[in-house]
C-alpha cells in the first residue's frame, strides 16, 4: 500500500486541520517520564488487591451506585441524591468530550483558556462547533475578563481548569464568582480540577463549594493523578441531573471497566484515603522543593498548585526539553510557550535541578 498524505476515504476538513491529541512521551533511555503529571507512588495495597479481584467476565454495572455513593458523600450527598448528580466516565476527559457533544452544535462556539490541557482545542471539532482558545495572562493564570467578553449568542461551553495544567496556578473564589455573574445561566461552565487534590491556597475555588450554587456548573475530577490510576481511566462529574442525562445519550456505554469501578472504590475507603494524602503531601513538598530551586537557579516559574511546575521559556524551552531528554528524562515541551515538568520520583527532583542547573550555565 503506498504511503500519501492524502486520506483514502472523505474525513471532515476541520478534523484534518487540527493535530492529534499527542501523549506525554516514554523515555527511551533510564530516566524519569515527567511529561503526563502520573502519580510516581505505586497503587495502595488495598487498590491492588480490588484491580485482582474485579470479575472481568462481566461488564460494570453502568449506573455504578456504589461509586456514585461514595463519590457523593464527597459532596455531602445522600446516595439517592448521587445517583443523579455525579457522573462517571472513562477518564475526565470521556465527561468532557460528552459535555461538548451534547452542547455544542455546528455553528456553535466552545471557550477555553490556553495554554491549557491539550485535550481541549480539538474537543469543539467532535461537534462540528468552533473552538475559541483565550491566551492567559503571563503569570499563568486564566484572563477570565477576555474569556466573559469572548460570550455571544453561540457560546454554548466554557472551560475553567483550576489548577491550570500546564502553568499551574488556580482561580480564587471570588474571580470565579465574578465570572460566573457574566455567564450566562444556560451556558454550561465545566470547572477541570484535575490536580484538586494538590492544592493548598485557601482562596482557590472549590468545586464542592459551588457545583450547589449554578445549574449551569459542572465539576470534573480524575482518579488519574493524585490517585494514581491514570491507565485505568476512571473519572467523575458532579452536576444537574439533566446535564448528565444528555451525557449517557451521545457517551459510549458500558467504557467504565470493572477494575476502574473497584480501584475507584478501593482508592475512597477511610484507610486508602489516609495514605493518598500521605502520598499528596510528599508531591507537594517536593514541588515546592522544585520550584524554589529553579527560582535559586535564575529561572522564572510560575506559582504551581499543582503536581508539576511550568517555566514559561518562549524562546528555548525546546532546548530545554531537548537536554532532558538527552539525559533520558522526559518533560512536557510547549513549543513557544514554555516547558512543563512534572513532580515525580524523589531522585528524579534532584535530577530535574541537575539538568536546569547545567541549561542555565551554558545558555
Ligand atoms: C486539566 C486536565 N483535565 C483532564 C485531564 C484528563 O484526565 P483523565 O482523562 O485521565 O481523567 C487531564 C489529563 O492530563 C488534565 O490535565
Amino acid at each position: 500500500m503506498e504511503a500519501s498524505n492524502t486520506p483514502p476515504v472523505h474525513i471532515r476538513p476541520e478534523v484534518l486541520a487540527v493535530p492529534a491529541y499527542k501523549q506525554g512521551a516514554t523515555p527511551e533511555k533510564k530516566g524519569y517520564k515527567l511529561s503526563s503529571n502520573e502519580n510516581p507512588f505505586p497503587p495502595l495495597p488495598a487498590v491492588q488487591r480490588a484491580i485482582a479481584e474485579a470479575q472481568v467476565n462481566r461488564y460494570a454495572n453502568a449506573a455504578l451506585p456504589e461509586l456514585k455513593a461514595k463519590i457523593g458523600e464527597l459532596y455531602g450527598l445522600d446516595p439517592a441524591t448521587s445517583m443523579q448528580r455525579v457522573h462517571v466516565g472513562a477518564g475526565s476527559v470521556s465527561i468532557l468530550y460528552q459535555l461538548v457533544q451534547a452542547t455544542v452544535a455546528q455553528g456553535d462556539n466552545f471557550i477555553y483558556p490556553w495554554p491549557s490541557f491539550e485535550g481541549y482545542p480539538m474537543l469543539a471539532l467532535v461537534a462540528g462547533g468552533e473552538g475559541r482558545g483565550v491566551r492567559g495572562n503571563d503569570d499563568g493564570t486564566h484572563n477570565l475578563d477576555v474569556m466573559a467578553d469572548a460570550i455571544d449568542e453561540r457560546t454554548r461551553a466554557i472551560m475553567v481548569c483550576t489548577p491550570n495544567n500546564p502553568t499551574g496556578p488556580i482561580v480564587t473564589k471570588q474571580q470565579f464568582a465574578n465570572f460566573m455573574q457574566r455567564v450566562p445561566s444556560n451556558v454550561l461552565v465545566v470547572l477541570d480540577e484535575a490536580y484538586a487534590e494538590f492544592v493548598t491556597d485557601p482562596e482557590a475555588v472549590r468545586g464542592d463549594e459551588e457545583v450547589g450554587k449554578y445549574d449551569n456548573l459542572v465539576v470534573l475530577r480524575t482518579f488519574s493523578k493524585a490517585y494514581g490510576l491514570a491507565g485505568l481511566r476512571a473519572g467523575y462529574g458532579v452536576g444537574h441531573p439533566m446535564i448528565w442525562e444528555a451525557c449517557r445519550v451521545v457517551g459510549i456505554p458500558l467504557s467504565v471497566s470493572p477494575q476502574a469501578e473497584a480501584a475507584a472504590l478501593a482508592s475512597l475507603e477511610a484507610e486508602s484515603t489516609r495514605q493518598l494524602k500521605e502520598n499528596i503531601a510528599v508531591l507537594v513538598e517536593r514541588r515546592e522543593r522544585l520550584v524554589q530551586g529553579l527560582r535559586d537557579q535564575g529561572y522564572e516559574v510560575a506559582e504551581s498548585q499543582s503536581n508539576f511546575v511550568w517555566l514559561p521559556l518562549r524562546d528555548n524551552s525546546q532546548e530545554l526539553a531537548l537536554a532532558f531528554a538527552e539525559q533520558g528524562t522526559l518533560v512536557r515541551n510547549f513549543a513557544g510557550e514554555g516547558v512543563r515538568i512534572s513532580v515525580g520520583e524523589e531522585e528524579s527532583t534532584h535530577e530535574v535541578l541537575r539538568i536546569t542547573a547545567a541549561f542555565q550555565q551554558g545558555a
